[in-house]
C-alpha cells in the first residue's frame, strides 16, 4: 500500500483487556500478537492508527482473589499490572496506552454513560433472586458455586455448566451446591438490580450487524440470537464489589462488564490527553475515524450487542469492526489450567525468543474465527525453516563476500532488474493480506520470495565466482541484490518481525524500513558487518518450557490458584530511603507454638518469642509447611507492622519468606548463634 495511493485512514484499535487477576498465557498472546501486527502494519503505511488496552480490573473473582492473599484489590490490581505490562514489552506489543478500568477516567464515563442511558429512558430496575452467601454475605456468580451435576452427576461441578459431560444449566439445579467462597450452603436471595433496556435498540443492532460490521460467520450466529429475543442486560452487583458505585445508588455496583469496554474509552481518553490528541474524533456521533475492535470468539455477544448498544444509547459512535479469532489449542488440546497445557506468556519467555511465536502465530492466522494449534513440532520446524533457513540465511550467505571483497559497499547496478520488480511487485498483494488479517497468506507469500531469492543464490554460485578475480564485478553485483531482496523481505515481516527488522535496519545502516520506501534498491551503499540475526529454536528449551509448565500445573492443582513463578521474576520495588529501611524493625523470633487454623486454606498461627516478648502472627505458609515442623525454629520476623485484625484473629506482625508459593515457599532462618529478640541489621 504505497503512500499516496491510498487516502489517509484514522484508526484506533484495541485488543480485549485482560483480567487483572491472572498471568497472560500464550491464549492470550494469539489477539495481541494479532493485533499488532495489524497496527504496526498500518503505521507502516503512514496511517494515523492508535492502539490501546487496559487491564480488566474490577469484579468479584478479583477481590476474592486479593481476600484470599490478604492485600488489597488495589495492591492486586497493582501489581498483576506491572506483571502484564512486562509480559506485552516483552512480546514487543506496542500499544500507544496500556491502561487499567480502575481509573478516574474511567470512573467518570461510566458514571456519565449510565446516566445518559437512564436519561434516555434505557434503564431499568427489577427485582431478581439469586444465589447467597448467608456466611459471606455475598451474592455469588455462577462460577462460585459448585455441586453435583444434576445430568451425569460428576461432583464438584461449576454453577453453569459440567465440565465432564458438558451439560449447562442454572445453579439452582444444582445437586447439593455449595459457595466456592465459604463451603456454606447458598440461599436463594431478592435485591433489585438495574438493566439496560436492549430491545430499545433491536432495530439498530439488526442494521449494525449486518452492515459489514463483523465476519460473516459471527453474523449469521447473532442472527440466531436476535430469533431467541433480546433479553433485558443486568449491569448491577449488588455489594460487597470491587468496581464502581452506581450513581445514587450506596451498594449497587456496576457489573464489571459494563465498565470493561468503557475502559477502551477511558485508556484513549488518557492517551489523549497526554499527547493533545482530540478524542471526540474518534468517538463522537458523527466521527469519521475508524473504531476496531479485536477480540476473542467467546466475547463477541458483548461486542456486537451490549456494547454498540451502550454506545448509541449514550450518543456516541459505533464500531466500525469487531473482529473475532479463535481459540489456542496445543498440540490439538485445550488449554487448560488444570491439564499441563496452560503455557504462561512468562514461561515463554524464559524459554524461547519472542518473535518465534510471533512469526508462528502469524503463518497460521487468517481471517476467521477457526481455533489455531500450536503444535510444538511444527512450531521448531516452521521458524528453523523460514526465519532461519531461509530469510536470514540469504544476508549471512551474501554478506561475508560484501565485507571481505568489497568493504562492505553494495554495487551500483542492480544484476537482475526483473527479479527485483518481481519482490518490489509483490508487496501490493502482501500489503492486502495483512489489511485483510490474512497473515498466513501473508507469510506464504514472502516465504515464497525467499525462496526465489535462495534459489538466485544457488544458481549464480557466488562462491565459485569468488575464485575467479575476472568474475568480481558480478559476484558484486549478485550479492548486492541479495541483500536487496533480503531488505525487502524484511520490510514485508516487519509488522510481525519488529525487533529482527529493527537489527536488520542496523545491519543495512538505512532508516525504517516502510510500506513506502522498500521500492529502491539501495546502491553503493555501505551495510555494517553482518551478525547473526537469528538463532535456530532448539529442542531442548521446548523441554524446558513444558517442564516448567508442567512443574507450575502441579503446584496449582494442589494449590488451586494460578500459577504464580512470575513472582519470581518480580522486578525489584521502587526505591526507599534509608529512612523508610529504618522503619522496618526485623528481629529474630523463635517459633514456639505453630497451629493449624480451621477453615483457613493457606494459615498456620504462630506464637513468636522475642527474647520475653510474645508476638501472634498468622502465616500464610501452610502449603510449604507442617506445624509441627516449625516448632522451636528460629526466623525473621516484622516486628513493627500494625497489628491486622483476620478473620481467624489479630495479627501481629509478618513472618519472612521467599519463593514463588505453593510448597515452594520457605521461611528466613538465621544462622545458629541467634538469638530471639535480637534486631537484624
Ligand atoms: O473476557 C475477558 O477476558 C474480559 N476481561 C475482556 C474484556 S474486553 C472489554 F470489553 F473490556
Ligand atoms: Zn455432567
Amino acid at each position: 500500500m504505497p503512500k499516496n495511493n491510498y487516502p489517509h485512514r484514522k484508526i484506533l484499535v484495541t485488543s480485549a483487556l485482560p483480567y487483572a487477576n491472572g498471568p497472560i498465557h500464550l491464549g492470550h498472546m494469539v489477539e495481541y500478537i494479532q493485533t499488532d501486527i495489524w497496527v504496526r502494519f498500518q503505521k507502516m503505511c503512514h496511517h494515523t492508527c492508535y492502539y490501546v488496552c487496559a487491564d480488566d480490573a474490577h469484579g468479584t473473582p478479583i477481590m476474592l482473589k486479593a481476600q484470599q492473599q490478604n492485600i488489597t484489590p488495589e495492591k492486586l490490581i497493582e501489581e498483576t499490572y506491572r506483571q502484564h505490562k512486562a509480559d506485552f514489552d516483552a512480546f514487543e506489543i506496542g500499544f500507544d496506552n496500556f491502561y487499567s478500568t480502575h481509573t478516574d477516567e474511567n470512573k467518570q464515563l461510566s458514571e456519565s454513560i449510565f446516566t445518559k442511558l437512564q436519561k434516555a429512558g434505557h434503564i431499568t430496575t427489577k427485582q431478581i433472586k439469586q444465589a447467597f452467601d448467608p456466611e459471606k454475605k455475598m451474592f455469588l456468580p455462577d462460577r462460585f458455586i459448585r455441586g453435583e451435576c444434576p445430568k451425569c452427576h460428576a461432583k464438584d461441578q461449576y454453577g453453569d455448566n459440567c465440565e465432564v459431560c458438558s451439560a449447562t444449566y442454572s445453579p439452582t439445579d444444582l445437586i447439593d451446591p455449595v459457595s466456592a467462597v465459604s463451603g456454606s450452603t447458598p440461599i436463594e436471595k431478592e435485591s433489585l438490580h438495574y438493566f439496560v433496556k436492549l430491545n430499545d435498540f433491536a432495530d439498530m443492532l439488526k442494521n449494525w450487524t449486518t452492515a459489514g460490521h463483523l465476519q460473516e460467520e459471527v453474523s449469521k450466529k447473532l442472527n440466531e440470537w436476535f430469533e431467541a429475543g433480546l433479553q433485558d442486560w443486568d449491569i448491577s452487583r449488588d455489594q460487597p464489589y470491587f468496581g464502581f458505585k452506581i450513581p445514587g445508588t450506596e451498594d449497587k455496583y456496576f457489573y464489571v462488564w459494563l465498565d470493561a469496554p468503557i475502559g477502551y474509552m477511558a485508556s484513549f481518553k488518557n492517551f489523549c490527553d497526554k499527547n493533545e490528541v482530540d478524542f471526540d474524533e474518534f468517538w463522537s456521533k458523527d466521527s469519521q475515524a475508524e473504531l476496531i475492535h479485536f477480540i476473542g470468539k467467546d466475547i463477541i455477544y458483548f461486542h456486537s450487542l451490549f456494547w454498540p448498544a451502550v454506545l448509541s444509547g449514550a450518543g456516541y459512535r459505533t464500531p466500525s469492526a469487531v473482529y473475532a479469532h479463535g481459540f489456542l489449542t496445543l498440540d490439538g488440546l485445550k488449554m487448560s489450567k488444570s491439564r499441563d497445557t496452560f503455557i504462561t506468556a512468562r514461561t515463554y519467555l524464559d524459554h524461547l525468543n519472542p518473535e518465534y511465536l510471533r512469526y508462528y502465530l502469524a503463518a497460521r492466522l487468517s481471517s476467521k474465527i477457526d481455533d489455531i494449534d500450536f503444535n510444538l513440532e511444527d512450531f521448531t520446524a516452521r521458524v528453523n525453516s523460514d526465519l532461519v533457513g531461509k530469510v536470514v540465511n540469504i544476508a549471512s550467505r551474501c554478506s561475508g563476500f560484501i565485507k571481505k571483497r568489497f568493504d562492505n559497499c553494495l554495487s551500483m547496478s542492480i544484476f537482475d532488474t526483473a527479479l527485483f520488480q518481481q519482490f518490489v511487485d509483490a508487496g501490493a498483494v502482501i500489503a492486502e493480506h495483512y489489511n485483510q488479517r490474512e497473515y498466513a497468506k501473508a507469510t506464504r507469500e514472502t516465504m515464497k520470495l525467499a525462496d526465489l531469492a535462495n534459489q538466485f543464490i544457488d544458481t549464480q554460485k557466488p562462491w565459485v565466482l569468488a575464485k575467479d578475480k575476472n568474475k568480481d564485478q558480478e559476484l558484486h553485483e549478485i550479492c548486492s541484490l541479495g541483500i536487496n531482496l533480503f531488505k525487502i523481505l524484511v520490510t514485508y515481516l516487519k509488522p510481525i518481525l519488529p525487533i529482527l527488522s529493527q537489527q536488520a535496519e542496523c545491519f543495512l545502516l538505512i532508516t525504517p524500513l516502510s510500506w513506502s520506501n522498500y521500492q529502491t534498491p539501495l546502491l553503493a551503499h555501505t551495510i555494517q558487518p553482518y551478525k547473526p540475526l537469528m538463532t535456530r529454536v532448539e529442542s531442548k528449551q521446548i523441554d524446558a518450557m513444558m517442564a516448567q509448565t508442567k512443574a507450575q500445573s502441579e503446584a496449582m492443582n494442589t494449590e488451586n490458584t494460578l500459577p504464580n513463578s512470575h513472582l519470581e521474576k518480580d522486578p525489584i520495588s521502587p526505591e526507599i530511603s534509608i529512612d523508610d529501611f529504618m522503619k522496618i524493625d526485623l528481629r529474630i523470633a523463635k517459633i514456639v507454638r505453630a497451629e493449624h487454623v480451621k477453615e483457613a486454606k493457606k494459615l498456620i498461627k504462630l506464637t513468636l518469642d522475642l527474647g520475653g516478648e510474645t508476638k501472634q502472627v498468622f502465616a500464610g505458609i501452610k502449603s510449604a509447611y507442617k506445624p509441627e515442623d516449625l516448632e522451636g525454629k528460629l526466623t525473621v520476623m516484622v516486628a513493627n507492622l500494625a497489628p491486622r485484625k483476620m478473620r481467624f484473629g489479630v495479627s501481629e506482625g509478618m513472618v519472612l519468606a521467599a519463593g514463588p508459593g505453593g510448597k515452594d515457599l520457605f521461611i528466613l532462618s538465621p544462622d545458629e548463634g541467634a538469638e530471639p529478640g535480637m534486631k537484624v541489621k
